[in-house]
């Protein structure tokens, strides 16, 4: 928006800040705007079309220029609107946690897989839970479940518990901070699930994302260590000391690390191994079951 005063409608508004964004070249500056809009004046998206004639008063064009702003620093519109949906809920998000990607979505649908026929009282550990919508999700798709969730961020344990409030699961849900299976006790084989969409990015190629996702998103979500895989081998190694006999597990990776990552599971002596596509065609969960 040009400093010069003039009288603007919310689609002179919202055409603006999608040139100026396209100029950016970020993907989507239309949706982004009229998001945007949605958020600053508190209607929602459909409102903003309906709505396109209406003038602004100076309060809301203020209000309208300082989540613009945010987003003209490329911060992503899940962080400026506070929240994300994931398997058709709202999750809480802000810099403290990863924002939930569709593509988690597949990891949901095999550990419900896995889970079938057995998921009443079943126990569910989820690693690496940043803003907690898979250990959510899996609990609010099957109640009867005991889930434990862990992460390394005390930040991010603390959106995960908020989400679990908001969204009404905390009836054997428990949420603590530490390092993968630390904050669990000695380890104990009962478990009938163990899930995980644990940091896989290799160091160096860190500096290639987005900037979105490079400058805003927690480092701690992303960065994999040297080849990408660090914390994987680890959950790969130590799952086995916490599931029952044919409990299972289950990872979502970068696309082009399932194979390595099948092998992974076959050394620690896992069977029934499968690789999982995501909603793009990406080999992006392996799973198993301990014999
Ligand atoms: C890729 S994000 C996944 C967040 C969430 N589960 C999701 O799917 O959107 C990875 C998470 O792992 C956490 N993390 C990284 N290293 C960890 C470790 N050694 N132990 C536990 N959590 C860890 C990060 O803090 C981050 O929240």
């Amino acid at each position: 928006m040009s400093e010069q005063p003039r009288d603007w409608t919310i689609r002179d508004v919202v055409a603006w800040m999608t040139d100026d964004l396209r100029k950016r070249s970020v993907e989507g500056a239309r949706l982004d705007a009229e998001l945007i809009v949605a958020q600053a004046l508190g209607i929602d998206r459909v409102k903003v079309i309906v709505e396109g004639q209406r003038l602004l008063d100076p309060q809301e064009l203020e209000a309208i220029r300082a989540l613009f702003k945010r987003r003209r620093g490329l911060e992503p519109v899940a962080y400026l609107r506070g929240f994300r949906e994931f398997y058709g809920r709202p999750f809480r998000v802000d810099r403290r946690v990863l924002i939930p990607r569709p593509d988690t979505e597949t990891l949901i649908d095999v550990a419900l897989e896995r889970l079938r026929g057995h998921d009443l009282g079943a126990r569910v550990v989820d690693l690496c839970t940043g803003s907690g919508c898979v250990a959510i999700t899996l609990k609010l798709e099957r109640p009867t479940l005991t889930v434990d969730a862990t992460d390394l961020s005390e930040g991010a344990i603390a959106v995960a518990r908020d989400n679990a409030q908001r969204l009404g699961a905390v009836w054997n849900v428990r949420f603590a901070a530490g390092d993968l299976f630390g904050p669990l006790g000695p380890p104990r084989r009962i478990h009938d699930l163990v899930v995980a969409n644990p940091p896989y990015i290799a160091t160096g190629e860190i500096a290639q994302l987005q900037p979105d996702i490079r400058d805003h998103e927690p480092r701690l979500a992303l960065d994999g260590g040297e080849d990408g895989l660090v914390v994987v081998r680890r959950i790969v190694a130590e799952a086995p000391q916490w599931l029952r006999p044919g409990g299972a597990l289950a990872l979502e990776l970068a696309a082009g690390q399932a194979e390595e990552v099948e092998r992974l599971f076959l050394a620690a002596g896992f069977d029934d191994v499968r690789r999982a596509v995501d909603y793009g065609g990406h080999e992006r969960v392996v799973s198993g079951r301990v014999p």
